[in-house]
């Protein structure tokens, strides 16, 4: 009986000691590192990891390092200039972020809470065959790293909107696609009904194009329309003195086709329609 009753006091010593002395409410981050930032927040709030422990690999746990952890910061200049990179670089004539652009490929802000930031590095320095390769430098990779996992932060908890882009059931009807024949040996389309077509790096990968999303490439600063696309195919050079691309003479039906490839959202099928949608 005495016996038990001084455990019970000692337990209850233990459970009375200010918190501080327990080891599980000690920030074990500050055992290795120096606190900084900390009128922002706290270690894992900017940059996850777990720490509860005083051993590094599980401390740095999903770790977010320093040179992705800039988001965290208000008005960072490097979210701006991972901003300005997404919008000159056009990223949104295939992704949407900030909830705008096109749904070919994933919504990017959903993007950093399945992936890590490494793995976002990783895509953009090295994409997939229908994405572009920008050729951007270490620096400009992590500003618009930083940017989309800001963005992750503030779009808050929904449901992931999937990319609209359906495939071809059988690659027979992606060879008589007429992007596929006439423009396929020198530009890639990620279109909305048909998936991914052609494999030409000559020309620039036409996704998006005669959408809001596609930069206002034509004549220097003007957007593309379906008349002016007929023009710059019928001969490129009137357009742009030093053109490369030779015209390409289409017939009235396969311009149709061709309209009915490239857009996006677009509901109407009738050659009059097609050619009455600017
Ligand atoms: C046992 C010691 C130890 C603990 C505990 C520890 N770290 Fe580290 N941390 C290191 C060392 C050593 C490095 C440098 C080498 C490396 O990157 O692993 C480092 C590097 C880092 C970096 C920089 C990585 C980069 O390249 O920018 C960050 C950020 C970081 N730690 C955050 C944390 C956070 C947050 C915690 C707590 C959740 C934590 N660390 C806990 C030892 C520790
Ligand atoms: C408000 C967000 C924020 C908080 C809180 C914060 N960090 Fe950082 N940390 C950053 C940012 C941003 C960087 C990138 C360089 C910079 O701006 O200081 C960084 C960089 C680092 C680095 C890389 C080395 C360096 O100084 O560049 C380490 C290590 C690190 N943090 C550890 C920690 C630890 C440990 C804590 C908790 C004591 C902590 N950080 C708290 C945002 C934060
Ligand atoms: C021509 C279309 C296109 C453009 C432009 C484009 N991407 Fe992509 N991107 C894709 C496709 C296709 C994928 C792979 C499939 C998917 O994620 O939907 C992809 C994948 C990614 C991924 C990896 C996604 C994952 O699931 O892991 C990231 C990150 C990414 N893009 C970022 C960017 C950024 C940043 C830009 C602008 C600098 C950009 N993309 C421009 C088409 C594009
Ligand atoms: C033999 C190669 C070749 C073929 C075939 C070709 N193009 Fe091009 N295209 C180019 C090149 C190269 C450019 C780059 C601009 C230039 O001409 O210097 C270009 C540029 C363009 C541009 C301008 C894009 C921009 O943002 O500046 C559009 C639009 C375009 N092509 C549409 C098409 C379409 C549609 C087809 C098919 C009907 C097609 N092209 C067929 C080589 C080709």
């Amino acid at each position: 009986m005495g016996i038990c009753r001084s455990i019970l006091i000692v337990l209850a010593a233990l459970l009375l000691l200010p918190g501080s002395a327990l080891p599980a409410q000690r920030n074990a981050c500050l055992i290795c590192h120096r606190p900084h930032h900390a009128e922002q927040g706290n270690c894992v709030g900017c940059h996850r990891g777990n720490d509860r422990t005083n051993r590094r690999e599980i401390a740095h746990h999903d770790l977010i390092v320093g040179r992705f952890a800039h988001f965290t910061l208000k008005g960072s200049p490097i979210v701006v200039r991972g901003k300005e990179l997404l919008e000159v670089l056009a990223c949104r004539r295939c992704h949407v972020y900030e909830k705008k652009g096109n749904r070919l490929a994933t919504d990017l802000a959903m993007l950093a809470r399945s992936v890590g930031p490494q793995a976002i590095f990783d895509s953009i320095r090295s994409p997939v065959l229908l994405m572009p390769n920008f050729h951007l430098d270490d620096g400009q990779l992590a500003a618009l790293v930083n940017a989309i996992l800001g963005e992750t932060e503030s779009a808050g908890a929904g449901a992931p909107e999937t990319a609209r882009v359906v495939h071809f059931e059988a690659g027979k009807r992606a060879e008589e696609n007429v992007f596929v024949k006439q423009c396929g040996p020198c530009h890639k389309l990620l279109s909305e009904r048909f998936g991914g077509l052609g494999n030409g790096d000559i020309g620039p990968n036409l996704s998006g194009l005669l959408s809001e999303y596609y930069p206002n490439t034509y004549r220097d600063t003007e957007p593309w329309t379906t008349g002016k696309l007929m023009k710059w195919l019928e001969n490129p050079r009137n357009m742009r003195a030093n053109a490369r691309m030779k015209p390409v003479r289409l017939a009235i039906g396969d311009f149709v086709l061709l309209m009915q490839t490239i857009r996006i959202n677009l509901e109407v099928y009738t050659e009059k329609e097609v050619m009455n949608v600017p």
